[in-house]
């Protein structure tokens, strides 16, 4: 008889996109902008706009709740709380994970956030994933989410037209099925290259004397961000697929950061495979960052399109620089 392995699987997702919704040119009548230099630079159309009352923590709880439902699991049965997050609702602190966890009810769970920006939800599932494996039994949920419109300048069009809000949400637990496959996951830093893409409002400067603290808006180089997403996108995905003795063109789909449609485009045309083996959502939700690939994930179960069995990618980058990518048969993590 085989010995029964405890395996890790997804047992629900959920997500949620703010009700408000702002198109390009909607953006083009307050900005020096167009609805066809954002979409033919980026794909993106339109994103949605958090409400006022609409913090990470609420959109993140609010995606958290559908994925515990589709689940099947209760808030008492959660034993960690992680949320990536690059706008907690806080500085520093408390995380937002422990804000989700006191509105959810999730009273047993540990809490905590993750901060690696837009690769934060892939590295949030590979840390659920060990925390996991370390325990004889454990549930864990992870979110990504966002109100990334707050910290960004609308002042300007370079890095604004970019981004979204939203929240994406997974339960993770164990199974012991007989032969549950294996997933492979990468998890990468370039601090070297911090100052592409970053946003101040911490304490590596000495605090202003006045109560009244500057917004402290993102600062971008958005071609040095392009040209470093393009190179790793292809060098996760292959060296994953390379490790597992398969091409990349075999997988089922391939669920990326959703940063900008020609990024994908030109790590299809580098790595030679279909540009529709990206999933894509991002012409009517933008750039959320940590949220974007559990908001995909959720998308894909829900249309039915991720079936059991699926081998997929998942695959993040952002400041940092960081960069994460798991390869998988869906829900076997
Ligand atoms: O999650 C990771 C986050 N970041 C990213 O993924 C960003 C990656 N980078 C990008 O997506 C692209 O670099 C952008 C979409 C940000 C910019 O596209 P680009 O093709 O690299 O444009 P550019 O910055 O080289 O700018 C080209 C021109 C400039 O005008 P000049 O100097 O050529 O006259 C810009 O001022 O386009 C201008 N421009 C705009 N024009 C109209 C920049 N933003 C806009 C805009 N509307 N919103």
């Amino acid at each position: 008889m085989k010995k029964q392995i405890q395996a890790v699987k997804v047992l629900g997702t959920g997500s949620y996109l703010p009700q408000k919704v702002v198109t390009n040119d909607e953006l083009s009548q307050t900005l020096d902008t167009s609805d066809e230099w954002i979409y033919s630079h980026t794909g993106i159309r339109s994103r949605h706009f958090a409400a006022p009352s609409e913090s990470s923590s609420v959109v993140g709880a609010k995606a958290a709740r559908l994925a515990l439902e589709s689940a099947g699991v209760k808030p008492g049965d959660i034993d960690l709380v992680l949320c990536a997050t690059s706008t907690p609702d806080y500085g520093n602190f408390p995380s937002t994970a422990s804000l989700i966890q006191a509105a959810l009810g999730c009273q047993k769970a540990a809490a905590f956030d993750l901060a690696a920006a837009c690769s934060g939800f892939v590295y949030a599932l590979e840390v659920a994933r060990s925390f996991i494996a370390c325990r004889d039994e454990a549930k864990v949920l992870v979110i990504g989410a966002e109100v990334l419109t707050r910290s960004v300048d609308w002042t300007e069009r370079n890095v604004s037209i970019l981004f979204g809000d939203g929240a994406g949400a997974v339960v993770l637990g164990t199974c012991t099925e007989e032969d549950a496959p294996a997933s492979r996951s990468i998890l990468g830093s370039d601090g070297t290259g911090y100052e592409f893409i970053y946003r101040e409002g911490g304490l590596k400067r000495e605090p202003p004397t006045s109560k009244v603290w500057p917004v402290p808006y993102m600062q971008m180089q958005g071609r040095a961000v392009f040209n470093f997403a393009v190179r790793k996108l292809d060098e996760v995905i292959s060296k994953l697929c390379a490790d597992e003795g398969i091409a990349p063109a075999s997988l089922r789909r391939i669920y990326a950061h959703q940063a900008n449609a020609r990024i994908l485009e030109a790590v299809a045309r580098r790595m030679k495979i279909p540009y529709e083996m990206f999933y894509t959502n991002l012409e009517t939700t933008g750039n959320t960052s940590s949220a974007s690939v559990a908001i995909i994930l959720d998308e894909a179960v829900r249309k039915g399109e991720l079936k059991d069995g699926d081998q997929i990618a998942l695959a993040g980058f952002g400041a940092g620089l960081t960069w994460a990518g798991i390869l998988m048969r869906w829900p076997y993590l």
